[in-house]
């Protein structure tokens, strides 16, 4: 068949899906497959089992991430890569991650049954935790791959219970032999869902960001003291949560005091000992600050450890703060951008220019290779939610401009 003809079988794709959705499902229509757990492990095992029945070349590297390679015509050329993640958050969604996996996939299908052969080579991806929900930081496996984060502290870090991420990377088989190291690319493409609500109320199919916001993590400790409290007078307390409340009430401050483009974000907290008649004397939160603007995001942070310090001498609770994980604003190869907007055109789908507020492994890969995203609309702008959901029309559309964006890229010399 003629390249330009070339489409996706949709129905495939749902299903595709629709198994992967039945591995951590949730009650609430949601999956739960944090990084590395028993639950990623299956995915993954089916994901291979997948990659193989493509005779495609898999390989998995020290960092866990999932690699299969289909040769092109001159496979001395570096490759075009596409990919994104199998892992969720807490109580996620079914398409987040998942679907520019299960994309590619279909991407791969499509070209092996038709007999598509490409001048290079194209490799799918899916890239070891990176959602950071379990382990901080985020898209860490992209990062160690791409050079920019160490490999032996991402082993280090650990999850709430103290388990380490090398050693969850051993227990499920997924410490792979190759190192975790970036070779040379031609392109890398991620296939995702928006995550936010302007495809759907601009009534648009395609987004194609330009690029993606800076991401900001901190994870802030303090210390009070506990007691009864019953006969602890108010005054006089060192209220470790107190001090907390007030403290994630100025990182909520920060969008409007600075008043740009950003957004600031309490997402986690852990109090101790937890109990309705102890005064909390141990209290861990993390804070997320994004902006496309980097040096405002500092200055943003600059003011919110100036509050703390304030807080925290009022209540007399001592505070740690940990700069956990920057990553700069990525901007995106401004020809694939395009090249994603008008293969949408030529496809028949409506498309926007945008920007990603979510953070991707196309973050680092940008740091690689000229890198671009498409965006499908997520069902009432809901995502890192149960009920995050996307047409299986839309899901079909995006993987065919993703085809065809591959196509052509695959296809230079
Ligand atoms: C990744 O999912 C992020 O945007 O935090
Ligand atoms: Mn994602
Ligand atoms: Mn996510």
């Amino acid at each position: 068949m003629e390249a330009t003809k070339l489409r996706v079988n949709g129905k495939r794709l749902r299903a595709s899906l629709e198994e992967m959705a039945r591995i951590g499902a949730t009650p609430g229509g949601g999956v739960q497959r944090l990084a590395l757990s028993d639950e990623d492990k299956k995915a993954r095992d089916l994901f291979v089992k997948w990659l193989q029945e493509l005779s495609l070349e898999v390989s998995i590297d020290e960092m866990g991430n999932i690699f299969g390679r289909r040769q092109g015509r001159n496979n001395s050329l570096p490759p075009v890569m596409m990919g994104s993640h199998v892992d969720s958050q807490p109580r996620g969604g079914r398409f987040d991650g998942i679907l520019g996996v299960m994309g590619a996939l279909e991407v791969m299908r499509t070209l092996a049954e038709n007999k598509v052969q490409t001048e290079r080579p194209i490799l799918i991806v899916d890239w070891t935790n990176e959602e950071g929900s379990r382990f901080a930081p985020a898209m860490v496996a992209s990062g160690v791959w791409a050079g920019v984060l160490d490999r032996d502290y991402a082993y280090g870090r650990t999850d709430l219970n103290g388990r380490k991420q090398g050693e969850e990377l051993e227990r499920i088989g997924y410490r792979g032999q190759g190192p975790a190291k970036k070779w040379p690319t031609h392109a890398y493409y991620e296939y995702h869902i928006e995550q936010g609500p302007m495809l759907e109320r601009q009534g648009k199919t395609i987004g194609a960001p330009k690029g993606i916001l800076c991401l900001h993590w901190y994870d802030v400790y303090l210390t009070g003291e506990a007691n009864q409290v019953g006969p602890t007078p108010m005054e006089g307390r060192h209220d470790a949560l107190v001090a907390a409340a007030e403290m994630i009430l100025a990182v909520r401050a920060l969008p409007a005091r600075l008043k740009g483009n950003m957004v600031a974000t309490v997402g986690e907290i852990q109090n101790y000992p937890n109990s309705r008649n102890i005064i909390p004397d141990r209290v861990h939160f993390t804070v997320d600050i994004r902006s496309w603007d980097n040096d405002h995001a500092l200055k943003a942070w600059d003011l919110a450890k100036k509050d703390f310090q304030d807080i925290a001498t009022r209540h007399g609770t001592p505070l740690k703060i940990d700069e956990t994980w920057r990553v700069v604003p990525a901007p995106f190869n401004q020809k694939l951008v395009q090249r994603v907007l008008e293969t949408a055109k030529e496809l028949g789908y409506s498309s926007l220019p945008m920007v990603s507020g979510a953070g991707h492994d196309a973050s680092y890969m940008n740091q690689v290779c000229p890198t671009a995203m498409i965006f499908v609309p997520s069902i009432g702008g809901r995502s890192h939610v149960e009920v995050e959901n996307t047409t299986w029309e839309d899901c079909e559309a995006g993987a065919n401009v993703l085809l065809h964006c591959i196509l052509k890229t695959a296809e230079e010399k």
